[in-house]
């Protein structure tokens, strides 16, 4: 439904009086959030019309979200829902003072000890994230057991970044919040909302600086890394005069820069942590998935239309185009050494293959056929193995297992027949894959990464990624950074 379609004033007026009446308390007058998450348009993006319904009428179990059936009319229901995803009259703002005043610093910077609280080997620590309840776990990747879990602020968005040292990890939350963990002491140490609506963070490699992606406001927001105090607020304009979202920013420790997708504009920006200003690299066509090689020199990305090219960074320009179809993910790509030659692998989201492409000549050299499309692929230098789900397709409780030599389906495994398997992560030592049932009642699967048998299983409340501190913090070519 068009929102022009059933916006006339009385409707609009009785939603937002509702929303008022039963709502403002918790997700904010403004709806910015409050106790409760943000409810602009760009934080519902992800939400379905049905799944809106629902939190409606039943709220969120074990959450202080009530539901609302019997108690508001289903018509007013149905009209809050639509008032919900379309923009506020006044478009909300987040300036340089709202920032500065949001900031929390629980912990000041060398105010805890400087050595780890536990006896587990503290570059083997793996963080997962529990997207369910929102939490985060820290398990111990040689007992293969949880030490500790934290309460998150709600929906994190893009994976944790560790600080060189592993001691630190920052996140980032759909609604803009960055909070900063110290791993040693297991404590929250400080937090600050850099946005309304945020993708995702990047902590720059010599340890001063984390910079905060945006899709509201169209900026990025770059934090001093001690203590996340602000330093400075980059509006995300192109050449052409627009404003873009920002898709991820991410760190390129072998450059010291930070690299910047946008979403709107055919722009790449490059940060140096030297200089601090941005270096606009201009394309012919947006890119928002991106994949790095291991130097950090070339960027593969895909187009929305799936097509794809590679940009050398140091030239500033394109120098090849990739032969791909469907919509690979290239952000989820892997590379490893076949033949003498590296070679980047990639899943695609919608079809059941996997791509495998030639460094050097950036040809394909192999189409791999899967169960269905995928979203992960992951790897570890001490395994001949990658592994593969296929978790946008029906066959999503099952992971197959690659031979990255051969470029055969060599096993499979299948963790709770029916439920959604998916993303792997490796111990430091790549003798065990950690395999995510991601469900509300679902768990951490870990498996013999030699001989596919199962190990164990721990418990979690719809795990999503999780991290294993070494392998991030060494960039190991099995995994994304
Ligand atoms: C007592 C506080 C409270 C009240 C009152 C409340 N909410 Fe919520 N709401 C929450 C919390 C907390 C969550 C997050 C639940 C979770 O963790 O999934 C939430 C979640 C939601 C979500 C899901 C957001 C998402 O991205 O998944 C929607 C939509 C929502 N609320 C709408 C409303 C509306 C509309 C009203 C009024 C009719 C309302 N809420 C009243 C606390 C509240």
């Amino acid at each position: 439904m068009v929102a022009s379609a059933w916006a006339h004033a009385g409707t609009v007026s009785e939603a937002a009086t509702a929303y008022q009446q039963h709502c403002a308390a918790c997700h904010g007058a403004d709806r910015l959030g409050g106790m409760g998450p943000a409810l602009l348009p760009q934080s519902l993006e992800r939400l379905k019309p049905d799944a809106l319904r629902d939190v409606l009428r039943q709220g969120r179990p074990a959450t202080q979200m009530p539901g609302f059936a019997g108690q508001l009319p289903e018509t007013t229901l149905d009209q809050i829902a639509n008032w919900l995803r379309t923009a506020p009259a006044q478009a909300p703002h987040w300036e340089v003072a709202d920032i500065r005043a949001s900031r929390v610093v629980y912990h000041a910077p060398g105010s805890l000890p400087d050595r780890p609280a536990f006896q587990a080997d503290p570059s083997n620590l793996f963080l997962v994230v529990e997207s369910g309840t929102h939490h985060l776990s820290v398990l111990d990747g040689d007992r293969l057991a949880p030490i500790h879990r934290f309460q998150t602020r709600f929906a994190l968005h893009g994976g944790p970044k560790f600080s060189r040292d592993g001691r630190y990890v920052y996140v980032a939350s759909r609604d803009g919040w960055i909070s900063k963990y110290d791993l040693w002491n297991l404590t929250l140490v400080a937090e600050i909302r850099a946005g309304l609506n945020t993708r995702n963070v990047a902590v720059s490699d010599d340890g001063k600086w984390v910079l905060a992606g945006n899709t509201l406001p169209q900026t990025m927001v770059l934090l001093r890394a001690d203590d996340l105090s602000l330093e400075r607020v980059y509006p995300v304009t192109g050449a052409n005069g627009k404003a873009s979202r920002v898709s991820a920013v991410y760190d390129a420790a072998p450059r010291s820069s930070f690299i910047v997708a946008l979403r709107d504009i055919p722009e790449v920006w490059e940060i140096p942590y030297a200089t601090l200003e941005p270096r606009v690299i201009a394309l012919d066509d947006v890119l928002d998935d991106f994949f790095f090689d291991q130097p950090y020199r070339h960027i593969l990305g895909a187009s929305r239309n799936g097509a794809g090219q590679v940009i050398d960074l140091d030239a500033g320009r394109k120098v090849a185009d990739l032969a791909l179809s469907g919509m690979p993910h290239l952000g989820s790509g892997i590379t490893w050494r076949r033949d003498g030659r590296d070679v980047m692998a990639s899943p695609n989201l919608r079809q059941g293959v996997l791509t495998v492409i030639d460094m050097q000549t950036w040809q394909t050299v192999a189409t791999i056929a899967t169960n269905g499309p995928g979203f992960f692929l992951r790897s570890h230098e001490s395994t001949p193995y990658a592994w593969a789900d296929a978790m946008m397709s029906p066959r999503r409780d099952t992971l197959q297992v690659i031979d990255k030599q051969t470029l055969k389906v060599v096993g499979s495994v299948t963790p709770s027949p029916g439920r959604t398997a998916a993303h792997v992560e490796f111990t430091r030592d790549g003798r065990f894959a950690l395999v995510s049932l991601m469900e509300d009642d679902g768990a951490i699967v870990v498996y013999d990464a030699a001989t596919l048998r199962e190990i164990k299983r721990i418990p979690m409340d719809k795990p999503v990624g999780k991290y294993n501190v070494f392998n991030k913090t060494t960039r190991s070519s099995g995994t994304s950074h």
